[in-house]
């Protein structure tokens, strides 16, 4: 028999922000397939902010792997559509082996769907080619649609998700400024992005630092992350300007998970988001899944092919190191889109 590792949440009441021994490392024998389902074998198991909400909630069934997006290949089916050796995205979890198909929980918008390889890494179906790419494309073209010239900014800039909505700002011709940590992920957001500025939310001069970037002001804000990045940004949007909320991770550790932040958020805002006639959305990437995916793919895959939008992964090794890899993500020590890879990636020749 096959045996399992996996990840589960600890028992007891959970800390507002997850530590390493928030989750406990079980092992049993893999899950035997039913009628209708097949077994799958984890390769990369994607680490994102949402998640905390998951965990914190409980979301999936109790002693369950830990939920994540993941990309996986199939081990053996007794489903139709998928044959030993296909590669899917799926939500397998912190695991390294799990069951697709009928009777399997799934958080509901999270459709598993079998991977064309030909399109691209298949690491990308958890970023730049599923819901990050969806993410940006929604947040940035749909939603905020930026103009040649217009400035727009972004936080978490050299993330998974504000280095695509950058980029997608760039090739409509926009003013595109990045808001990041560290030195070297401003330097990547510049040099190898072409972001046309990114200034450091660690500089105790952040909000000066940004008007001198934005000097006609902001008309797009792409917003990652909330607190006082938010606070930087307010003062500098224009007349008919746009904010995309895509998310608040400053908050997520918040007692109520930010709830209360957001209105707290949208509440600072208001005079200057009425005064200046803006329009100020909240985006969720599900909404926009069924309608907008195969649109966004058509659009996003050639260009990443062609390597007109870069995309950097910060892939981690190892089923072992997913919780402390989890922790580190959300505290900006990830550089790049965080995955860990458990499992050896045929498509890249290993075994
Ligand atoms: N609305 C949706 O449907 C949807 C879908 C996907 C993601 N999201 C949201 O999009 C945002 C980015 O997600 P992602 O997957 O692309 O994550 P990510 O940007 O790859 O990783 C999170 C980054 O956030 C920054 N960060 C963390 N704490 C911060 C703080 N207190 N102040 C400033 N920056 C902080 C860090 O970058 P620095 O080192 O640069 O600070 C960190 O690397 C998150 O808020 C996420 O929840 C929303």
């Amino acid at each position: 028999m096959t045996r399992n590792r996996y990840w589960t949440l600890a028992d007891g009441p959970l800390p507002r922000w997850p530590q390493a021994d928030t989750f406990v490392l079980r092992e049993e024998e893999a899950p035997t397939v039913g009628a209708g389902q097949a077994l799958t074998r984890t390769i990369y198991v994607s680490l994102d902010p949402y998640q905390w909400y998951y965990h914190r909630e409980r979301t999936a069934p109790a002693g369950a792997p830990c939920h994540a997006r993941t990309v996986s290949q199939v081990i053996e089916s007794r489903t139709d559509g998928l044959a030993a050796g296909d590669f899917v995205f799926n939500t397998n979890g912190w695991t390294e082996y799990a069951l697709m198909g009928e009777g399997v929980w799934r958080p509901g918008y999270m459709v598993p769907r079998k991977l064309a390889p030909s399109l691209g890494r298949i690491s990308h179906a958890v970023g730049v080619l599923g819901m990050l790419g969806l993410t940006a494309y929604a947040g940035m073209d749909l939603m905020a649609s930026p103009k040649a010239n217009e400035t727009v900014v972004i936080s978490a800039a050299s993330g998974g998700v504000g280095q695509i909505a950058g980029q997608l700002a760039k090739l409509r011709r926009a003013r595109v400024v990045g808001i990041a940590g560290r030195d070297a992920k401003c330097q990547f957001v510049t040099e190898e992005l072409d972001f046309d500025a990114c200034v450091s939310h660690l500089s105790p001069s952040l909000p000066a630092d940004l008007a001198a970037a934005c000097p006609a002001g902001i008309d797009v804000y792409f917003e990652n992350v909330g607190g006082k990045v938010f606070e930087a940004v307010l003062p500098l949007f224009n007349q008919a300007a746009r904010m995309t909320i895509c998310g608040l991770i400053a908050h997520y550790g918040d007692e109520d998970g930010g709830v209360q932040r957001r209105a707290a958020l949208m509440k600072l805002g208001q005079p200057i988001f009425n005064a200046r006639g803006m329009t100020v959305k909240s985006l969720s990437a599900s909404d926009f899944a069924a309608g907008h995916h195969d649109e966004m793919l058509a659009y996003v895959a050639p260009l990443v092919a062609a390597g007109k939008i870069k995309y950097r992964e910060d892939i981690r090794q190892g089923l072992d190191i997913i919780p402390t890899s989890f922790v580190e993500m959300l505290r900006g020590n990830n550089f790049g889109k965080m995955l860990v890879q458990v499992s050896p990636d045929p498509t890249l020749g290993q075994t």
